[in-house]
């Protein structure tokens, strides 16, 4: 077994780009000695230069004691020679994205190293089986797959395929240790945890646009305000790119046999033909000037309107009541036939809970208590809705201090369809085995910013709650996409926690 830890333990790394030298940084401040090779040499004298001055200015920061930063530059070796690597327990494979390229390096790399060396990809879209399968010895080959920009970014995934001996799992996750990251191991799956469960956030924002329900501001607000996301999914597809979050998209899709769950829509497939890329191009679902400032205007005011002297609440929530009490509108149960009528819907759309409830749909307006509301507020009203009772409930919720968003009928408004949909596909890779209950958590939240992991929403909104929306939401638009995870159903229907292993 190869010990990370012994002083002649050597990291071979292949590729000098952006990927390539940010895992050589963290393993050099992580103590251990690095040949870094690239076929370019002009890219190995920039990753030098680039490396040396991120070593000192760490040492400038003390994030680095200054007196090991001669050291820390003294155990990297660079060179263009491939049979340098001979020595190395394990090399990290960081050049470009094609899988003939790869598997040609990989044969290579067998001629040059010992048997015993692990040979780790950091690819993110190509099966590590299909790298793997060109080498002679198909056990010592797996995945580490690290983050953009590796030396903030702490998470990586240890692939492993169905070849990859066990014991190379434990020693590229000690290695991801030592270099001061969180490894999680995860199967060899298509787009392997994060850039697959990564697809539910913005794919279901692009599904609720595509069906005209709200618009990109008013769905990257409520994601933002309400459930606490750092970026909103628009300014998430414009900040990666549609150059870069189409193409991977389509990779799941295919992987995954185009199972609807994973499913893009047409805009964004159009948006990337156009080449409207987002930030990269100034234009993506919002406008950018050249100092990458996004421009768009504050949002469209509300029509004035005076909250109403009464609400009706047919199933008295206690959010609802707080809300109307703070806005000094008296609630009251039995119908007078002219109040604006509200509720609190799950996985419902307004039609449907007004007809379930026997409401008059014209007055009814469904609200959204999901997730926080203490500065938001999520509503909605059926098609041919009373507009002055839509105008009157957004005025009861403006008095009582909320923000309002107004998004025509949709099953789940924004923020229920969106951690619905997180939390479903979550499940459906705890269902599939992909990684642990809590690796798929940390892997998500570490990976992209979450506040929550996708079991973590299911635990928030309720195991049953969620359960319910996505049947709801399967039940009312009768789509595959919707269908539950059997892993929720089971969860929900036993009264268990979300992450409660099989
Ligand atoms: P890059 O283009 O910045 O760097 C690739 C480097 O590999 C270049 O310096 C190139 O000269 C060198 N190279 C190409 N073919 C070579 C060969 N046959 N032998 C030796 N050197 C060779 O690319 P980047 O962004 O660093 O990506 C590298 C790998 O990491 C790719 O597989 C990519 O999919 C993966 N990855 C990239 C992420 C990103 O956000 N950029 C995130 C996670 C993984």
């Amino acid at each position: 077994m190869i010990d990370v830890g012994a002083p002649d333990f050597m990291l071979g790394v292949v590729g000098a780009g952006a990927m390539g030298s940010g895992i050589a940084q963290v393993a050099l401040t992580g103590g251990l000695a690095v040949i870094l090779t690239d076929a370019n040499a002009a890219q190995l004298d920039k990753a030098r230069t680039a490396l040396f001055a991120r070593i000192d200015r760490l040492a400038e920061k003390r994030e680095l004691k200054p007196e090991l930063a001669a050291a820390t530059k003294a155990r990297l070796t660079l060179t263009r020679d491939l049979g340098a690597l001979a020595p190395c327990s394990v090399v990290v494979e960081a050049i470009v994205e094609d899988l003939e390229v790869k598997r040609k390096l990989f044969r290579t790399l067998e001629e040059v190293v010992g048997e015993d060396t692990i040979l780790a990809s950091n690819t993110s879209s190509i099966p590590i089986a299909a790298i793997a399968a060109a080498c002679r010895h198909r056990r010592r080959v797996a995945g580490m797959h690290f983050f953009n920009p590796v030396p903030l970014m702490r998470l990586v995934e240890v692939i492993a395929s169905a070849d990859t001996d066990p014991a190379v799992v434990e020693v590229l996750t000690e290695l991801g240790q030592r270099m001061g990251r969180t490894p999680v191991t995860v199967k060899d799956a298509p787009g392997f945890l994060v850039n697959f469960g990564g697809r539910a956030y913005y794919q279901e924002a692009l599904h609720i646009l595509q069906e005209s329900v709200a618009t990109p501001e008013d769905i990257d607000l409520v994601m933002r305000e309400c459930c606490g996301f750092r970026m909103g999914p628009f300014e998430l597809l414009d900040l990666t790119g549609m150059d870069v979050n189409y193409p991977a998209s389509e990779i799941v899709l295919k992987g995954y046999g185009y199972d609807p769950r994973v499913k893009t829509t047409p805009l964004h497939a159009s948006m990337h033909l156009a080449g409207r890329l987002g930030r990269k191009t100034g234009h993506g679902f919002y406008r950018y000037d050249a100092e990458g400032r996004k421009l768009s205007g504050p949002p469209a005011p509300l029509p004035s309107a005076t909250k109403p002297a009464h609400v009706i609440l047919p199933e008295p929530h206690e959010g609802l009541v707080a809300l109307a009490v703070a806005a000094g509108v008296e609630a009251q149960a039995p119908d007078d036939g002219a109040s604006p009528i509200v509720v609190a819907a799950w996985g419902e759309d307004c039609t449907a809970a007004a007809l379930r409830l026997g409401l008059d749909p014209r007055r009814t307006v469904a609200v959204d208590l999901s997730h926080d509301t203490s500065k938001r507020i999520t509503q909605m009203m059926a098609p041919s809705g009373d507009a002055a009772s839509g105008d009157a409930v957004a005025a009861m919720f403006a008095t009582a201090g909320r923000a309002v968003t107004r998004i025509k009928d949709s099953p789940g408004f924004i923020a229920q369809r969106i951690t619905a949909m997180v939390a479903n596909i979550g499940c459906e890779m705890a269902q599939m085995g992909l990684a642990s209950p809590g690796d798929i958590d940390k892997a998500m939240q570490l990976g992209l910013n979450y506040p929550l992991g996708p079991l973590g929403f299911a635990e928030k909104m309720g195991v049953r709650t969620t359960y319910e929306i996505m049947r709801q939401l399967f039940g009312i638009t009768g789509s595959d996409r919707y269908r539950p995870s059997l892993w929720l159903r089971r969860r929900a229907l036993l009264g268990l926690p979300a992450a409660t292993p099989e």
